[in-house]
């Protein structure tokens, strides 16, 4: 029996192994580095939903009223981080999901009025730590499809054992109506096998249930006014 290995099939063997053993631990590192930055991101959720939450009980406290309906907060799913990395053609890196991908962390905050919303947001951005990259103000400038909201894209510090790391987040800000409409139509557009005519048709049904809904939220706004200003004036 020959005893002696080939040296060939030996070095192959060591080669493989190798590479196996390094492309596990790359990827052990890898994804204890993306479980390391999601715990970022959901702690930045609790950090912004407890500032929604003080500002919800302050403002109860002082006017006898709830400006917030409900907090809403979600981590994106892997496949979505996945699928918007393959749409924006990003490296696949943790930096680049980092650097281009901001609403990774999700917070939307339903309101009881219109103005509650400008409210809230404007008491949000006036804290110190907040810093604001982008607003989208999708109530005074609906999009096409009748879809209202204001979006922002902001940046908070979570403050951990040893460091300080500042993380972004998508806050959207709605009314009920609003957030009742965006509901239906995120269901319904996923019907997909539509004909254009039944397309079109449904497409002008949906902005007219959003201008009713806009009405609706005017409507509201006006009686709280109303009420307020009778408040206000046998307060005096
Ligand atoms: P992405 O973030 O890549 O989706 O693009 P963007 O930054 O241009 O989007 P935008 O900030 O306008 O909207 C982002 C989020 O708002 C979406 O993920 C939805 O939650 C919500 N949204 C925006 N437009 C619509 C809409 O027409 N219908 C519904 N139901 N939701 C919408
Ligand atoms: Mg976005």
């Amino acid at each position: 029996m020959d005893t002696k290995k080939d040296p060939f099939q030996n070095l192959q063997e060591r080669m493989r192994n190798a590479l196996a053993d390094h492309s596990i631990r790359a990827f052990q590192e890898l994804s204890s580095s993306t479980r390391d930055l999601m715990s970022c991101y959901r702690c930045a959720i609790m950090e912004i939903e407890t500032k929604f939450r003080v500002l919800n009980e302050r403002f109860s406290l002082q006017h006898d009223r709830n400006p917030i309906d409900s907090i809403q907060s979600r981590l994106k799913s892997p496949d979505s981080i996945l699928d918007k990395m393959l749409r924006k053609k990003l490296p696949f890196t943790l930096e680049a999901i980092e650097n281009n991908i901001f609403d990774i962390a999700g917070i939307r905050v339903v309101c009881s009025f219109v103005d509650d919303i400008y409210m809230l947001a404007d008491c949000l951005l006036q804290q110190d730590d907040i810093t604001l990259i982008e607003r989208k103000d999708y109530i005074k400038n609906p999009k096409k499809n009748g879809y209202r909201s204001l979006h922002l894209i902001i940046e908070v510090p979570i403050f951990l054992q040893n460091e300080k790391k500042i993380m972004k987040a998508e806050v959207q800000l709605r009314t009920i109506a609003m957030e009742f409409w965006a509901n239906l139509e995120h269901q319904l557009r996923y019907k997909k096998d539509l004909s254009p005519e039944l397309m079109e048709q449904t497409s002008y049904q949906l902005s007219e249930c959003a201008r009713l809904s806009a009405v609706l939220d005017e409507q509201m706004q006006a009686i709280r006014d109303i009420i307020e200003k009778e408040e206000d004036s046998s307060e005096k």
